[in-house]
């Protein structure tokens, strides 16, 4: 499997760090979103990450100037339509990613994978938004937050999709030094399974945003569980938004089993319009 052009729809905290990692890799790239402010805004992190990694001599200038030179922002219609892989990053919403499956359908060349980085929806149940002949390419790709660190790519097969897809998709993976790992089609996939509890549990614990009491919840899960984030920290970083519509996805997927139910805390906070660190708001601010 020989990936070179990347198309990455959606550049909010995941489409940057993905389209970013990608161009690490020496793809080119291809960043979409509907909003114009939040693409200038992923290009601009981009590259002060891009500069602070030449500071630290984790990359040479030269890299650097080669990458920015592999690196586009543009609108949907502008992309190249010959395009290896493209992946949707966009907002958790089953009707919004399949209205949006429809359109790169038709959009991109039949050889063209499209992949989702979805955290929760099932992609038997989005391929159905596709054609019958691209049902072999299409496939779940999740990546971690942040994507430029997290080694971890869950790489999920739905029922139509290519098995020998897969298995390319994860030795290309191996060979970019990423740890990927094959996942059935189930609600939450792995990780996004496990990890409700570890949302869910605190949020209990604390009940209220009580700032002191979570503070303690993070203090003691780094230092006695020896994980780097504590909950609250990481669904900080997660997004609220994000975080909330998954735990809702995957409650729904597993018939509202009382283990995986959101809590009143986390719907408030959407309400509330406090997203974590991507607007400075969460249970924590960030000024
Ligand atoms: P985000 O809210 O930071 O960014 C979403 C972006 O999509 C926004 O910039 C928005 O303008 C754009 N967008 C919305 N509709 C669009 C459309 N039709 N076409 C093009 N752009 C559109 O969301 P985030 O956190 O990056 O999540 C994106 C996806 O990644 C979701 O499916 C989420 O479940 C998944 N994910 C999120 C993780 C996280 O830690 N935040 C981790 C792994 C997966």
């Amino acid at each position: 499997m020989n990936l070179q052009r990347i198309v990455v729809i959606g550049a909010g905290t995941m489409g940057s760090g993905i389209a970013q990692w990608f161009a690490q890799q020496m793809c080119s790239v291809e960043l979409v979103d509907t909003s114009e402010e939040q693409l200038k805004k992923a290009l601009a992190g981009i590259h002060s990450s891009w500069d602070k990694l030449v500071e630290k001599e984790k990359l040479t200038s030269c890299q650097v100037n080669q990458m920015k030179k592999l690196f586009e922002i543009k609108t949907l219609d502008q992309v190249s339509k010959n395009t290896d892989l493209v992946i949707e990053a966009i907002i958790e919403n089953l009707e919004i990613k399949k209205e949006l499956f429809k359109k790169l359908d038709a959009y991109f060349s039949p050889h063209t994978i499209i992949a989702s980085n979805t955290s929760s929806f099932p992609i038997s149940e989005m391929a159905t938004a596709v054609s019958p002949e691209r049902k072999s390419r299409f496939i779940g790709l999740h990546f971690f937050n942040p994507a430029t660190i997290m080694k971890l790519v869950e790489v999920i097969k739905g029922q139509e999709t290519d098995s020998k897809l897969c298995e390319d998709l994860y030795q290309w993976f191996d060979s970019k030094e990423k740890k990927p790992a094959l996942s059935k089609d189930s609600p939450g996939f792995i990780v996004n399974r496990v990890a409700r509890n570890f949302y869910g549990e605190p949020l209990r614990i604390v009940e209220t945003d009580d700032e002191v009491k979570m503070k303690e919840v993070d203090r003691i899960l780094k230092e006695v569980g020896g994980f780097k984030m504590g909950p609250f920290e990481l669904m900080d970083l997660i997004g609220i938004d994000v975080n909330y519509s998954v735990t809702c996805s995957v409650w729904e997927a597993y018939n509202k089993e009382a283990r995986f139910a959101p809590h009143a805390l986390q719907k408030q906070m959407v309400e509330e319009k406090r997203f974590g660190r991507k607007n400075k708001r969460g249970f924590y601010k960030y000024d």
